[in-house]
């Protein structure tokens, strides 16, 4: 894909290319501003589907009855445009099942929109604590295919894209669902490109707070194993039916990390599971994936696996993990402050969350940083 950007108003179609979406090779192109307009309706509230870190997503029909997901970026600015430009070049590179291709987009002086296909079952969200959280439609042998398949289309990015990808935003409303439940892991607009041999980058902490491995949250400091401690809270979001951070009655939060760790410690694996399961689950692969869960969201980075290994051990390639005990991570409460995730009813206004998530305002380096100060000393584990 060129890294130049075709004009919306232009309806010639200048560009196009193949991505896979759902396990198909499927041509991309150029939209023009006008066809999505019309095929959502003019934007219309009714046609939303939610909305993120960096705009709207619109559901939409094209003239030939293709179902899209349309996303309008909100903010116009330059850094936004060079997002978009990374989201439009990275997802031009990606193929494969599990990963969300890109079936287009459209760039004009003021408008920035990707398209991507319309997935029927909508996010992991929606199943677990959205939408369809009533439904139950979730069951463990569901459950166990959504980890297996996001494992593997992280795996990709990690190990077998040139050169490789950080997802950075590894969380529930970025796993989408196809009609037969299959995942497929979506938005690489935090995502920058890995230069190879370069495996740190610091840099703006992004993100949804319970998912953020704490050396990410504190000082920005970025590698893969940052996606493999998210991928560990979503296991234990799949397995237990929990968000990732609750707000308990009085209003004080707590990580699932801090809820599941007593739980783990006395072995008592069974009171993990989501009860809308009623307790029909596999107990072995319950007991691994908790394993799997506790060994990627170790606070000592190092000590994580690659998702490599994730994958191996998830297929039974790797002989079964130890029962291990889990890291609990308390973030400190200047950044518990910032969770929006938690708060049903979230009165922080739109401009103070920025295009960036809830970390729109923080700076990392403005955050103390232990490896400067400490050398190569381990964090504490409560931040
Ligand atoms: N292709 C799609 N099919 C169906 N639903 C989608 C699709 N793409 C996005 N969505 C849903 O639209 C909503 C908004 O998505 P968006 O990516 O903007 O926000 P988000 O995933 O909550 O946060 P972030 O900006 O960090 O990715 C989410 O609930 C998402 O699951
Ligand atoms: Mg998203």
């Amino acid at each position: 894909m060129g890294s130049s950007l075709g004009c919306c108003d232009s309806e010639k179609v200048e560009e196009a290319g193949f991505a896979v979406g759902g396990g198909n090779s499927t041509p991309w192109r150029i939209f023009t501003y006008k066809e999505l307009h019309a095929a959502t309706n003019g934007f219309s509230e009714d046609y939303k589907l939610g909305e993120g870190g960096f705009g709207s997503v619109y559901w939409g029909k094209t003239s030939d009855g293709l179902q899209i997901a349309v996303k309008k970026l909100k903010s116009m600015n330059s850094k936004a445009e060079m997002e978009f430009a990374v989201e439009v070049e990275v997802l031009g590179r990606v193929r494969h099942k599990n990963l969300l291709g890109l079936r287009g987009y459209c760039a004009g002086d003021d408008q920035r929109l990707i398209v991507y296909d319309y997935m029927p079952n909508l996010s992991l969200l929606s199943h677990l604590h959205g939408q369809f959280a009533g439904e139950s439609q979730l069951d463990w042998k569901k459950r166990m295919k959504i980890v297996l398949g996001s494992a593997e289309g992280l795996l990709y990015l990690h190990h077998e894209v040139s050169p490789h990808i950080i997802h950075r935003d590894i969380k529930a409303s970025n796993v989408l669902l196809d009609s037969n439940f299959e995942p497929l892991v979506a938005d690489f607009g935090f995502a920058k490109l890995i230069p190879e041999g370069v495996s740190h980058m610091t840099t703006r902490v992004k993100g949804t707070l319970g998912y953020l491995a704490p050396e990410y949250a504190m000082w920005g400091k970025v590698s893969e194993s940052c996606d493999v401690y998210s991928f560990g809270i979503l296991l234990l979001e799949i397995v237990t039916g929990r968000k990732p951070i609750e707000k308990l009655p009085g209003g004080v939060k707590r990580t699932i990390t801090e809820w599941a760790e007593p739980l783990i410690t006395k072995g008592r694996f069974k009171n993990l599971v989501d009860p809308k399961l009623r307790g029909n689950f596999d107990e072995n692969q319950l007991i691994q994936t908790i394993n799997i869960a506790a060994l990627c969201v170790q606070s000592e980075f190092e000590k994580r696996p690659t998702m490599k290994e994730v994958v191996g051990l998830l297929k039974g390639y790797e002989p079964k993990t130890k029962p291990m005990r889990l890291n609990s991570v308390r973030y400190g409460e200047d950044l518990m402050s910032l969770d929006q995730a938690s708060d049903e009813n979230s009165d922080i206004n739109e401009d103070e969350s920025s295009v960036y998530g809830v970390f729109g305002a923080l700076e990392s380096q403005k955050i103390h940083d232990p490896y400067k100060r400490y050398g190569d000393r381990r964090m504490n584990r409560n931040l």
